[in-house]
């Protein structure tokens, strides 16, 4: 599972001036793209700016459309990119709505893509922002400051069981349901701190003192809830593989087994077409495999990044590669 405690030591500031966040797998996800045909990529998560700067310094050839759903991280990677002028686009739009956003800005067929999921540096770091269990700010959570779910309404509006599922799916909470029954006991939660605090007195005492800061689990789960960090991703990548040119790459970072399996399982059915054939059987069912994977399991960080960066170290990495149906057989 990825470590939000471990994001936070990677902060920078809240402002798109000092909007710091180190790319994570910098060389990997380059190299990983650097088959792309020329034309655009599209950078699903742009955040501020890191990897798109990479990409189009090494490649003159692309171009990268930039979607972000935070106007904090998009006014950070428009400063960051405005060096490159017209050879990046950016959109504030939430990656759910991918498909109407390329349309709407009359982009083609893709080149590449690149999802890199989960929050910024400086989005855990401000406690305005509501995502850190280190110092008393709101129960926000929002990446998109528009939409109207808050950590406010999960911690205190969501039943008990509700509560409790959602720490088990999103952050494998083993204290899920002492949490939960804590959360609801002590409604109405004021704060981070606050909820940081009870769910350090919620799990018993051994387990306090292992594994991080006890709140972490929590505010990832909760997080992922406000921003249905899940409940967006397989769709998602379904239309940015079927967008993809035949030779154009698409390349995820996921920083936990949930969104993990959400990408392997999209991968794996755009490399084989849906096919649920006996595996040692020649297919009979007809399906069209549209992509390759470029390593079935993916890569994950060398161990001097996840030294340097420790929120590059639960990272995962897939790679595929779109292929013209015309390729099978
Ligand atoms: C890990 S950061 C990306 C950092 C970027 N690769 C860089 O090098 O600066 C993830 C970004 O994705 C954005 N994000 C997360 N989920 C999103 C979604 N469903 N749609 C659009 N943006 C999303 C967040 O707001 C955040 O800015």
């Amino acid at each position: 599972m990825t470590d939000p405690e471990a994001e936070v030591r990677q902060a920078g500031g809240g402002d798109p001036a000092t909007f710091r966040h180190e790319p994570v797998m910098a060389v990997e996800v380059l190299d990983a793209l650097a088959p792309c045909p020329p034309g655009p990529v599209l950078d699903a998560t742009v955040g501020g700016g890191g990897h798109a700067a990479l990409l189009l310094d090494a490649r003159p050839d692309l171009t990268v459309v930039g979607l972000d759903r935070d106007d904090v991280a998009l006014a950070a990677s428009g400063d960051r990119l405005a060096p490159f002028g017209s050879r990046v686009l950016l959109h504030r739009s939430a990656f759910g709505e991918l498909g109407a956003a390329l349309d709407g800005l009359g982009v083609g067929p893709l080149s590449g893509f690149l999802f890199d999921l989960g929050v910024s540096s400086p989005q855990l770091d401000v406690a305005d922002r509501g995502f850190s269990y280190r110092e008393a700010g709101p129960l926000d959570m929002r990446m998109d400051r528009r939409q109207p779910l808050t950590a406010d309404d999960v911690v205190n509006g969501y039943p008990e069981d509700d509560l409790a599922r959602l720490l088990v799916r999103n952050a494998d909470e083993r204290h899920a349901r002492r949490i939960a029954r804590a959360v609801v006991a002590a409604r109405p939660v004021r704060d981070t701190a606050a909820l940081a605090d009870l769910v350090r007195s919620a799990i018993p005492a051994p387990a306090r003192r292992t594994g991080g800061h006890p709140a972490k689990r929590t505010f990832q789960a909760i997080r992922i809830e406000v921003n249905d960090e899940l409940g967006q991703l397989a769709g998602a990548l379904d239309e940015a593989i079927g967008r993809l040119r035949p030779g154009g790459r698409g390349a995820v970072l996921s920083y936990h087994s949930g969104e993990d399996r959400i990408v392997k399982a999209r991968f794996d059915h755009a490399a084989t077409g849906g096919c649920a054939c006996p595996p040692r059987l020649p297919c009979a069912c007809g399906a069209v495999p549209v992509a390759t994977l470029a390593r079935r399991s993916g890569r994950t960080p060398a161990a001097a990044e996840s030294e340097r960066n420790p929120r590059a170290a639960s990272a995962r990495l897939r790679v595929l590669e779109r292929i013209d149906a015309g390729d099978v057989g």
